[in-house]
């Protein structure tokens, strides 16, 4: 790419007010197939003038239409009046308060980058979160522009009778020509990121609300007609969520009616659109034959998530996209906190936190590392991150369990109060916190500005003769990408000791009265590079049980033997954290196998360490679901992360290896749990048959790896015996990915199974595409020739493309190198249609400097290939060239 071509960067440090409100904005939408006719009307006031000269010019982003005309307070401007750029529309010097009409059009049919007004499937929607909104229209497309919006859609009545825009909906009727019209109207002024369209021939499932003040919301959920009947969980998770919203944080909805569209064909999960929330159908349909239970429990999260938004986003905004975890953070907080309550706390808890470490951590170890509010970005969709999103949220629930659930509840209730109808700062958050607990937050702050996950070490140190115990803990962030040195981080370590019994002995700090019982468990906060706390009355030398619950998104490291680790996957109360210890002990053993490999010696699995699976496998007082999630072994990825340079084919053969020898030995305990799990009934989803189904299944996994005959046959039998995609998925996985003898014959039944639903056919396609087989290339490439293959559909590259590069690292990381070169193919063939897909594809690559050196220097290479190409999108130029530039990994 030549230098004048280079995209630029954007910084938070430039940040500058609007200068001209819009007070008002109406659109007018002529949908045709060939094209989509936009009319604008805006009613506009200078802010404050801006340059020397007096001038205050007005600049309105859009590209990727045919602009028709200009009109200022009833005048047509002559073409010299403005100046059309490749992105913008200048209009050197409008009066101070002026209408000004734009006529547009584009070509939905032909936007594939699905942002903007586009086609999915038979029907018109809309994307534009982040900056979408520039390709509908001309207009100042930036959050802190809010405005109240009227649409009107008008379209052919017999292809498209049902037309949505956000807010309520005030006219409607037919036109000449077989057409018809909509009008809505959206009294809350909102930034132009939360506009939406759909136009389509639609089924809609309603129901109602009645909110804690007595208002009535309607409910409707829009799909195709054949997919109605697939919406029913969608819609109690809706009102599930608007009543925990109430409940929990007193936010009550505010339009009278609340609408959600699925469509097939979307960049992400879902998109909060004030009152018209636009989904992934991947996050709306599910029925027992297509959904697993993970997938309903996806929704329900999702569905919380977008609804949430509508007070954490929507009534309170982003001043700009720097801010976007005030939003994002704080939502997916909200919405942990939502399945929290409706499945089980720590399972949730561990859910969150393994989806935290496997994409958060290495990003925040990686080239493309920013903090939770960058402060600078070449495209913005880059930075929908697990950083904005997971981290952000682990930052707000720092903020609760440092401000106990009620400070931050008042915090929370400041804020929204402070800031309804406002477009504002992570600061203002802060502040709101702040203010309403009497607490300052200083050194807090740095989580939002210092990128890198913190490490923490703990010692402790015992005297027998006083009692007392010391607990040190010291702090360190590695260097990131623009940030070598780290001020020390305010860190809450919730901390209990545990006596031989594995009880929580009580806490007393040295000096503390001892006139009210001492807690079991206590937040301590770390602020100091190194700081020791003191309790006194400990008469042991206890085991020590840190950052319970996951309570900083932190590194730790407890300094405990294999032997203390095993105790705490045993004992520990905290359930988190006896998952946590077995994930630990886990990774051990798998790594000291990985380093027997590597030396040639032969491999034994421990002893003690199978007997401590099986101790947990037996433990009946442990819920099945927490038993699943404790008897499942450290990714392939998580080996991946602990070694010096990622070996990917000697973690494979070492997980493999550690299955076996589980399944050997413990097969008949596994066979009788097998049983014991059985869910009596026909499916539904409901959370403990989901705990239990998955404890069963992991055993049916467990068994099937020691690769016997009669193994494959009990699959077989589960497989058949299925009433639902959950079992009949964890079937015929191990027997696909083992490559068993009735792999082929699987392949096709599941596919007559999945045929009629698209989000079936999604798993169809990646439970190939991930299975850990020698030909599994030359299977993705044979997949992408199938009928039912688009690369035009992001779910579908998710799961083939996406599953193979991203989900079966042993062989997308073959030392052939054809893996990388796919990689590469497909992220240059997605990015001309679809940047933002291309580019989340591309980042697969970005940490090639973590792998062993001939990999690294054939993803290099690859890397180097993509960026000489002429025509990258900002996204995919962005993460290449940042992955390329930026200083050894950790
Ligand atoms: N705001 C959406 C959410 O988190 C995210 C989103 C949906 C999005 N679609 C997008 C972000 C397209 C960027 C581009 O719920
Ligand atoms: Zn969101």
């Amino acid at each position: 790419m030549s230098d004048s071509a280079k995209p630029q960067t954007r910084y938070l440090k430039d940040y500058a007010p609007p200068p001209y409100a819009v007070s008002a904005i109406q659109l007018r939408f002529e949908l045709f197939e060939e094209s989509a006719r936009v009319t604008s009307t805006l009613e506009m006031q200078r802010q404050h003038r801006q340059d020397e000269a007096g001038q205050t010019p007005l600049m309105l982003d859009g590209h990727d239409m045919t602009l028709h005309s200009v009109t200022l307070d009833g005048q047509k401007l002559d073409t010299d009046a403005y100046i059309v750029e490749p992105e913008r529309l200048v209009i050197a010097n409008p009066p101070e308060r002026f209408t000004l009409e734009i006529v547009t059009s584009s070509k939905p049919q032909d936007n594939a980058s699905l942002e903007g007004l586009y086609r999915s499937g038979d029907m018109f929607c809309t994307q534009c979160e982040a900056e979408g909104f520039r390709k509908i229209t001309y207009y100042p497309d930036r959050p802190d522009v809010m405005a109240p919006y009227t649409v009107t859609i008008e379209a052919d009545k017999a292809r498209y009778p049902t037309l949505l825009s956000n807010g309520n909906r005030i006219d409607g009727g037919d036109l000449p020509d077989g057409r018809r019209f909509a009008v809505w109207q959206d009294p809350f002024p909102k930034p132009s990121y939360l506009f939406a369209l759909v136009a389509g021939n639609l089924g809609c499932l309603r129901d109602a609300f009645i909110t804690q003040s007595g208002r009535r919301v309607a409910l409707e959920l829009y799909a195709r007609e054949q997919d109605v009947a697939q919406c029913h969980h969608a819609m109690a998770a809706l009102k599930k969520s608007m009543r925990w919203d109430e409940e929990r944080f007193g936010r009550e909805y505010d339009l009278d009616v609340y609408m959600i569209v699925a469509v097939g064909d979307f960049n992400m999960g879902a998109m909060e659109n004030k009152g018209l929330n636009i989904f992934n159908t991947k996050y709306v349909l599910a029925n027992p034959d297509t959904a697993t239970d993970s997938e309903y429990e996806g929704i329900d999260s999702v569905i919380a998530h977008e609804y949430f938004h509508n007070w954490s986003g929507n009534r309170v905004t982003c001043r700009d996209w720097f801010q976007l975890s005030l939003k994002e953070g704080l939502t997916v907080f909200r919405d942990q906190e939502f399945s929290s309550d409706i499945v089980s706390g720590p399972v949730q808890r561990i859910n969150d936190v393994r989806v935290l470490r496997s994409h958060q951590f290495p990003e925040d170890a990686g080239p493309t590392a920013h903090p939770v509010q960058p402060d600078s970005y070449i495209e913005i969709n880059n930075f929908y991150t697990n950083t904005v999103y997971n981290k952000g949220a682990e930052v707000v629930r720092m903020l609760q369990t440092l401000l106990g659930r009620d400070g931050f509840r008042k915090g929370l209730d400041l804020y929204f109060e402070r800031h309804d109808g406002q477009a504002v700062t992570v600061e203002e958050f802060i502040s709101a916190m702040e203010a309403a607990n009497g607490r300052a937050l200083t050194q807090f702050r740095l989580w939002y500005v210092q990128a890198g996950t913190p490490q923490v070490r703990a010692a402790l140190s015992h005297d027998a003769a006083s009692q007392r115990l010391t607990l040190t803990l010291r702090q360190s962030c590695p260097a990131t990408p623009g940030q070598s040195f780290k001020q020390p981080f305010h860190i809450p370590i919730a901390t209990a000791l545990l006596d031989q019994q594995g009880q929580a002995i009580p806490l007393r700090l040295v000096g503390e009265s001892n006139a009210a019982p001492a807690p079991t468990e206590r937040v301590l906060e770390l602020r100091a590079t190194e700081e020791s706390f003191h309790f006194d009355g400990v008469a042991q030398m206890p085991t020590p049980s840190l950052l319970r619950g996951f309570s900083a998104p932190v590194k730790l490291d407890a300094q405990l033997d294999n032997a203390q680790l095993a105790f705490l996957w045993a004992h520990d109360s905290d359930p988190f954290n006896r998952w946590e210890s077995g994930q630990e002990y886990a990774t051990r053993v798998m790594l000291g196998l990985v380093a027997a490999r590597a030396r040639g010696d032969s491999l034994n699995l421990d002893e003690n360490f199978v007997d401590a699976f099986r101790a947990c496998l037996q433990d009946d007082a442990l819920d099945p679901a927490l038993r699943a999630l404790a008897l499942t072994l450290p990714s392939e990825g998580h080996l991946m992360e602990r070694m010096t340079l990622a070996d990917p084919q000697a973690a494979h053969a070492i997980r493999s290896f550690v299955r076996a020898q589980l399944s050997v030995r413990l097969e008949a305990e596994l066979l009788t749990a097998y049983h014991a799990f059985r869910v009596a009934g026909a499916y539904r989803y409901a959370p403990l048959d989901a705990g239990r189904r998955a404890l069963r299944n992991l055993c049916l996994d467990l068994l099937l790896a020691g690769q016997d005959s009669a193994a494959e046959t009990l699959a077989l039998n589960h497989y058949h015996n299925a009433d639902n995609m959950t079992d009949r998925l964890a079937a015929i996985t191990p027997i696909i990915h083992g490559g068993l003898p009735h792999s082929d014959k699987l392949i096709a039944d599941f596919y007559i199974h999945c045929a009629s639903s698209a989000n079936a056919l999604d798993k169809w396609f990646s439970i190939q595409a991930s299975a850990p087989l020698p030909d599994a290339l030359p299977r993705v490439r044979a997949l992408m020739t199938h009928q039912d293959f688009s690369l035009r559909n992001p779910n579908k590259v998710r799961a083939v493309i996406g599953a193979f590069c991203g989900g079966n690292p042993v062989r997308f990381h073959d030392a052939s190198g054809a893996g990388y070169a796919f990689l590469a193919e497909q992220v240059l063939a997605l990015d001309a249609a679809n940047p933002q897909a291309a580019a989340r594809m591309v980042a697969l690559m970005s940490r090639w400097r973590r792998f062993r050196r001939d990999l690294a220097e054939l993803m290099q290479k690859q890397l180097q290939r993509i960026l000489t190409q002429d025509k990258l999108s900002n996204d995919v130029y962005e993460i290449v060239s940042k992955s390329l530039n930026a200083p050894a990994d950790d």
